[in-house]
């Protein structure tokens, strides 16, 4: 039976999911990063198209973090708010049922240079990441958290976090410099 997955859901600070909602077509990830790590099937199947893309240039992109149940986001986020005080927790981690990665649509990568790891903030400068967040569209993927627009998604640059929102749509932002929560409000308001 062909699951229906809706790839635009919009999920913010404000668009929740249950606390028991589980991807039903989760597929394992292979990352050189780390073990298991699962992504919805269309997604994997996307990421590991963009990786080969990448792999053209002779980069290296891995999966570092991939589906996250309600319970693994709550310990995230419980250990960043003690690492580095709430106020910055509420800028770089959702709450529980409120993350992208709950859906399994939501990735966030790294850059492996000379079997050396780099990650999150660090990535940012890499010819690597530039790439990759250049071409992410044409595999249906967005920079969900993109620089200049923290007031609009509540969260600070992530260049990592990539969300799968198929091709279309994925360009169609891209294009216009769009974030989905814009997407999502622009709809509204034409419909008023
Ligand atoms: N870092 C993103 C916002 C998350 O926790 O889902
Ligand atoms: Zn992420």
């Amino acid at each position: 039976m062909k699951i229906i997955v809706n790839y635009d859901i919009l999920i913010n600070k404000k668009n929740g999911l249950k606390h028991d909602y589980i991807p039903s077509n989760l597929v394992d990830v292979a990352s050189r990063y780390k073990d298991n790590i699962k992504l919805e099937e269309e997604t994997y199947q996307q990421w590991k198209a963009l990786q080969e893309c990448v792999s053209g240039k002779c980069y290296v992109i891995e999966v570092e973090s991939g589906y996250r149940s309600y319970e693994y986001q709550d310990n995230i986020l419980k250990e960043i708010i003690d690492e580095k005080g709430e106020e910055y927790a509420m800028k770089a981690v959702a709450l529980p049922g409120y993350s992208e990665h709950q859906t399994g649509l939501a990735l966030d990568y790294c850059v492996m240079r000379d079997n050396i790891f780099i990650t999150e903030n660090d990535i940012d400068q890499c010819e690597e990441s530039i790439y990759t967040n250049s071409i992410a569209h044409k595999y249906g993927f967005i920079v969900r958290y993109p620089k200049g627009k923290e007031s609009i998604t509540g969260y600070k640059y992530e260049p990592w976090h990539l969300r799968y929102v198929g091709i279309d749509l994925a360009t169609y932002l891209f294009v216009n410099n769009k974030t989905l929560d814009e997407y999502y409000e622009e709809a509204e308001n034409e419909k008023s």
